[in-house]
């Protein structure tokens, strides 16, 4: 896992803000160069200026850097609308400021010599593991030899797929309800696919329950494994001790998403 300290706040130009499905939006906004050297994995936290509720900054996972002619131009977040600020975000119209701070916390490891990987996401989870892809990609490993696996409660949650089919993926969706791919966890897929493949790496992002669950699978498989962890937090800076999650195995340390994660090591992560 990379870490990257320099942050910035500035006020962001919304680019378009559309409807990705029933209950999901995607946003463009135009950012500074900072963004260059932003990780797969990383964060930021949004502010809508003059909007006094939500008080605090939310925070959002980098779905895709936009890029022009070889440099980050903008960046692009998948957001699912769930309360006051989401909902308010949803009215951002091209050419509105938001004030956006990041890149936050730490990002998933890529490596050049990696010859495959299972991509692991539930819902919203999925947002930050187009950007791995992406990041995988440059980095030259081919993804034709890689899986993602996509779950979600039904069809509307099984958001990206056609992105990773584009990366020359293997995609295996579920769902609970059985309205889109197989109904099953999101685990099953996993399982299956490494009894007869060796990842170098699993990532994954999603609700807790499914952070566990493919971390136990990656332990004992004995395969390297990294999750990364959304809770809710308060101020985004390691400030408030507000998003502390369990103890790492090794230095008996409290871990906090916000400046620890959100990617941790499954093997030292206790649930
Ligand atoms: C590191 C990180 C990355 C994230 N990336 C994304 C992303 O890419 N896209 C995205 O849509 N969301 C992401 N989230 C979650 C996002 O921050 C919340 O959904 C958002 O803050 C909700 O704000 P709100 O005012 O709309 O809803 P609120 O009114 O604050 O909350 C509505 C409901 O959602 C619950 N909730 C709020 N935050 C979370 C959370 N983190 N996990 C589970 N339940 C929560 C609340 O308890 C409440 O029940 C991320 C969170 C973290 C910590
Ligand atoms: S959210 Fe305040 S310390 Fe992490």
């Amino acid at each position: 896992m990379k870490i990257i300290t320099k942050k910035q706040q500035e006020t962001a130009i919304v680019i378009r803000n559309k409807p990705e499905s029933r209950s999901y939006f995607r946003i463009g906004l135009a950012c500074s160069a900072i963004y260059e050297s932003a990780l797969p994995g990383q964060f930021v936290t949004l502010h809508l200026p003059g909007n006094l509720t939500p008080l605090l900054r939310r925070p959002f996972s980098i779905h895709r850097l936009i890029k022009e002619n070889g440099r980050v131009i903008g960046m692009e977040i998948l957001y699912k609308v769930v309360g006051g600020f989401t909902e308010k975000l949803t009215r951002a119209v091209a050419g509105d400021h938001i004030d956006l701070l990041g890149p936050i916390g730490n990002g998933f490891t890529v490596s050049k010599n990696f010859k495959n990987v299972a991509l692991v996401g539930g819902g919203i989870g999925i947002a930050p593991l187009v950007s791995l892809a992406d990041a995988l990609k440059e980095s030259g490993v081919s993804l034709s030899n890689s899986i993602a696996c996509l779950g979600g409660r039904t069809s509307d949650d099984i958001l990206c797929k056609n992105i990773f089919q584009l990366f020359g993926m293997t995609v295996r969706t579920t769902t609970d309800d059985g309205s889109e791919g197989e109904q099953a966890l999101v685990t099953r897929p996993l399982e299956q696919w490494i009894t007869s493949n060796h990842p170098d790496m699993i990532y994954a992002c999603g609700p807790m329950p499914m952070l566990r669950a493919v971390a136990d699978i990656a332990n004992k498989n004995k395969l390297p494994c990294e999750i990364s962890i959304e809770t809710i937090m308060a101020c985004g800076l390691g400030a408030c001790l507000g998003c502390a999650v369990n103890k790492n195995e090794t230095t008996g340390k409290y871990q906090h998403v916000c400046i620890d994660g959100p990617v941790f090591d499954a093997k030292t992560h206790i649930f």
